[in-house]
């Protein structure tokens, strides 16, 4: 990957100084300077500059390393602030901003915007080592990510829908994404998480919500040309609010998107057909076969089907899926026994915490398990594992 501005790196000076915190401010005036004590208060200053210079070095070195973080692993130098040496408070606040101000018009990283990280080696790291039991979702979910953002100019915004159990991982996998594919991850102004029941509760006030999701799309994509849209529980957004969303799903005539590429992706994370997706999983363990084995071509098609006779009110998901307005469709599996013994590990792990095979077992003993005479699948998969491992501390 090549930088797309490799320029000299000129560190605006003037700018700097007047971050600087003022090099010992009592003591420059007061002093009357008299004659005989001339050399010391010039060699005073002498060392008050230098030592501002030294700082102001500092100062770029780090916002350089924000702007152009791999110069940054490369010289290594600056990432590592000397000992006895720490930024102020004050100067952090403004070195945020220094960076943001200078990125909001310099294409200073890879992706043109240090906002954007698009990490899929991390991306592809993470679905394989900390996503349990989801190899469908996680071979399904880089590609169809990973191709989406290489396309130089796509003509649609890519739309992505999780089907499956709560605790399964949609979440997760949703955190993941905004986690590699954005410094600040959910928290970056380029992600926006939409909860249906928490953003969207009364179907009376459906015309302002779509107003507001309009705006809100619409700005977030102003302010950057790659955007994440998650919709928890879609199973409940209206189909008004869906309305809003066609625009952005539909291919865009070929003048439309010449000016400037713009990337969205769209989430939806729903437990819409988990039933369909969990008994093809229990068919195959119970003629033996492994989960490995099961394709997505066994499942998507079921669970198309489903969503499409879902008639259930409220659900306006269905009219995404019958105008195949959704690219991908991503089934997550039941987890089983072992999975949530994973995710308890992981838990322990994330917060430093040894833990024993016993452990494990005994939290992964304090689920529930369907159906009642096989007792294969985790109900809750793994949800609020994180806060179960609190009954295990010392
Ligand atoms: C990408 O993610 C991996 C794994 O999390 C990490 O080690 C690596 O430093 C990241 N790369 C960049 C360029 O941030």
């Amino acid at each position: 990957m090549r930088r797309l501005c490799p320029r000299p790196l000129r560190p605006p000076l003037l700018l700097l100084l007047l971050l600087l915190p003022r090099p010992g401010a009592p003591g420059t005036r007061d002093d009357p300077s008299p004659p005989d004590g001339a050399r010391e208060p010039l060699q005073g200053l002498r060392e008050r500059l230098r030592a501002a210079a030294a700082l102001s070095r500092r100062y770029w070195a780090l916002l350089r390393c924000r702007v152009w973080p791999d110069d940054c692993e490369r010289d290594g130098e600056a990432r590592a602030a000397p000992p006895g040496w720490s930024l102020p408070l004050l100067g952090q606040q403004y070195l945020a901003i220094l960076t943001s101000w200078y990125c909001s018009f310099q294409d200073c990283c890879d992706s043109g915007d240090c906002r954007i990280s698009n990490n899929f080696t991390g991306l592809e790291s993470d679905l394989s080592i900390r996503l349990h039991g989801q190899h469908l979702a996680r071979e399904l979910v880089l590609t169809a990510v990973r191709g989406y953002l290489e396309l130089p100019r796509p003509d649609k915004a890519l739309a992505l829908s999780f089907h499956g159990w709560s605790g399964t991982g949609k979440n997760f996998v949703a955190r993941l994404l905004a986690e590699n594919l954005y410094r600040d991850g959910q928290r970056s102004d380029c992600v926006k998480m939409f909860i249906a029941t928490f953003h969207f509760p009364h179907p009376k006030y459906m015309d302002l919500y779509k107003e507001q999701l309009t705006t809100q799309i619409k700005k977030t994509q102003e302010r950057c040309h790659q955007t994440l849209f998650i919709f928890d529980e879609a199973e409940k957004l209206h189909p008004g609010l869906l309305e809003v969303l066609r625009p952005h799903l539909e291919r865009q005539a070929p003048e439309n998107h010449r000016a400037k590429s713009r990337k969205t992706i769209f989430l939806f994370l729903s437990n819409l057909g988990g039933n369909i997706v969990n008994e093809a999983v229990l068919n195959l363990l119970q003629a033996g076969g492994s989960r490995e084995e099961i394709k997505l071509e066994h499942l998507v098609p079921r669970l198309r089907a489903e969503i499409e006779q879902s008639t259930d009110s409220g659900f306006g998901h269905s009219c995404l899926v019958k105008e195949n307005l959704i690219d991908f469709f991503v089934p997550f599996l039941p987890l089983e026994y072992r999975h949530v013994r994973l995710c308890a590990r992981d838990a322990f792990l994330s917060q430093e915490l040894l833990y024993t095979e016993e452990a494990l077992d005994q939290i992964a003993k304090m689920m529930v398990y369907v159906p009642k005479e096989e007792q294969l699948f985790s109900s809750q998969g793994c949800k609020s594992i994180s806060q179960r491992i609190n009954y295990f501390l010392p």
